[in-house]
């Protein structure tokens, strides 16, 4: 009998559309029908109005059907579909996808696509080629080419990963660590947990490669509560790891030692800044260092330590096994390499896009994002989490790229692009993100701590019309003061969203721009 293989997403997008339902559907069917099949759980392929988007493996390849519900499932095997045959909800190749077509798939290349927890699906689709190069060319010649690749950390700071690998490289200590970021704090993110869900070796592989580049033999992953999902796959990929001796004493055969533990944070927004991250996983409150020292010479334990993004150590494997060369060619300006630029909010086709840097805003959000869900005219897009500026469409002609975003008093930050409709209040957004900013602060610096309390009463006055000028005038000095005497960037960055939006959009403040404000 013919073995069928169909592919079902097991990422927490997809389970809380329904895909473990429509697996149990699926397998009911087919033992009604006396098939036999082989179910596979991958991640997602991050089109998310799709999802569940179920796959089946058919001799011109893989045919994709969605957003399949288990109620559709019975008429689907009628249709024929294991041949791929024609329904209402086929959906063709996943590759002629425009939304995936489009795409340039370096970090995300297997995500959605393989066995997320089988080390041989992972090897069969070129996974650890970039651990065996790296350990043919050892520690010195794998910095030298992270830096040539130009790849700068995703976790939002955009600072170049091979300079602060070799920092920590010349750091000399007994003992150093590598400290993989997943605390994936921003709102509309989740290319972190995308990847630790559907393509952990990957992530595995990239942190080992660090470890090995600057000698340490340990790595703490340091994840959310909110992640359920991640810490069960994560953890499961560990134990695979470990057992196939891609992590333990002598990884894959070489002289390195190296292994992972998992951290989980109880998800406060600070504990994703990178110090006060290291207190959180030591055990302690999460509260900011001042820096210096910094993590790579007194980190986690006191000891050197590389603090990473998930996406940076993920996108470490494919710079390995393809050469920096190929990594840098794709990019704009001084931003090399693809992004993982994340669409939510009000969007027509919210999901993950990964491409070279340079799109421009408009293309991104009309084109790529269909405009929005609503079908009302886009108003504003904040990008880079709850600290990024919201940008009108007049700034749509921006390139996605850390310099040019920045010479708009904007950000780039985690990719994460949330898109408004023309039914905004930016005034309140305005206030939400002061408010965001007292719930959240760590507490140990005046401007930040004071300052965001003083913030949402003062845009209040504002907006209740109470000595406007003299209060505008408040807030822009406010601002300027959270700016620029903020311990950490949480203070220091919530001014970008409360200036954008007084600047862009100062009617929702009942009057004209406050001078100099953005
Ligand atoms: C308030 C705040 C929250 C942050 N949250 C995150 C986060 O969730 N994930 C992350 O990777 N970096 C976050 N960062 C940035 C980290 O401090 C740090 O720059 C990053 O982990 C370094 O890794 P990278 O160089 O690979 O980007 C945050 C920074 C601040 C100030
Ligand atoms: S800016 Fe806020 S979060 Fe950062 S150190 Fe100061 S009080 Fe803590």
């Amino acid at each position: 009998m013919t073995r069928h293989r169909i592919f079902v997403p097991r990422d927490a997008a997809a389970l809380a559309l329904g895909s473990d339902e429509v697996e149990r559907a699926i397998i009911a069917a087919a033992r009604t029908l006396g098939l036999d099949i082989e179910i596979v759980r991958t991640g997602s392929r991050g089109l998310f109005w799709l999802e569940p988007m179920i796959e089946v493996e058919t001799p011109a390849g893989r045919i994709a059907y969605g957003p399949v519900k288990p109620e559709d499932v019975e008429p689907l095997f009628a249709a024929g579909w294991l041949d791929g045959g024609a329904h209402p909800l086929r959906l063709g190749s996943p590759e002629d996808i425009p939304f995936l077509k489009r795409q340039t798939r370096f970090t995300f290349a297997r995500c959605g696509i393989v066995d997320r927890l089988s080390l041989a699906d992972y090897r069969a689709h070129g996974g650890l080629s970039g651990l065996e190069r790296a350990l043919s060319l050892g520690p010195a010649a794998i910095i030298e080419e992270v830096t040539k690749s130009g790849l700068r950390g995703r976790g939002g700071a955009g600072f170049p990963t091979g300079i602060k690998w070799k920092t920590t490289a010349d750091a000399r200590a007994a003992q150093k660590y590598i400290v993989c970021n997943a605390d994936e704090g921003d709102s509309g993110t989740y290319a972190d947990r995308m990847i630790m869900e559907g393509d952990p070796f990957c992530l595995i592989e990239g942190m080992t490669i660090a470890g090995i580049a600057v000698g340490a033999t340990k790595g703490f992953v340091y994840i959310r509560s909110e992640y359920p999902h991640a810490i069960e796959v994560f953890g499961r990929a560990l134990k695979i790891a470990r057992d196939g001796r891609v992590l333990g004493s002598r990884v894959v055969g070489s002289a390195h030692d190296f292994d992972i533990e998992i951290r989980v944070g109880a998800g406060a927004y600070v504990c994703g800044e990178e110090t006060a991250l290291l207190d959180s996983l030591e055990g302690k409150r999460g509260q900011v260092r001042a820096k210096p020292p910094l993590p790579a010479h007194k980190g986690a334990f006191g000891r050197p330590t590389v603090v990473n993004n998930v996406i940076s150590l993920a996108s470490v494997p494919v710079i390995l096994a393809d050469g920096a060369d190929a990594y840098r060619d794709v990019g704009f300006g001084r931003s090399r390499g693809t992004m993982p630029i994340q669409l939510a909010g009000n969007v027509k086709y919210r999901g993950l896009f990964e491409t070279g840097f340079g799109l421009t805003l408009g293309e991104i959000v009309d084109d790529i994002g269909g405009g929005t869900a609503s079908g009302r005219p886009v108003r504003a897009v904040q990008v880079g989490g709850p600290l990024g500026a919201y940008f009108p469409r007049s700034y749509f002609d921006t390139p996605f790229d850390y310099e040019a975003f920045a010479a708009k008093n904007g950000l780039i930050g985690h990719a994460g692009v949330t898109v408004f409709d023309d039914t905004v209040d930016m005034a309140r957004m305005a206030r939400f993100a002061m408010e965001f900013c007292s719930i959240e602060s760590c507490g140990k610096c005046t401007p930040c701590r004071i300052g965001s309390t003083r913030g949402v009463e003062v845009i209040d006055k504002i907006v209740r019309g109470e000595r406007r000028a003299e209060n505008l005038k408040l807030l822009e000095e406010l601002c300027e003061t959270m700016r620029f005497g903020s311990l950490c960037a949480l203070g220091g960055f919530v001014p970008f969203p409360v200036t954008s939006a007084l600047t862009h959009f100062p009617e929702d403040f009942g009057g004209v721009p406050v001078s100099g404000a953005a």
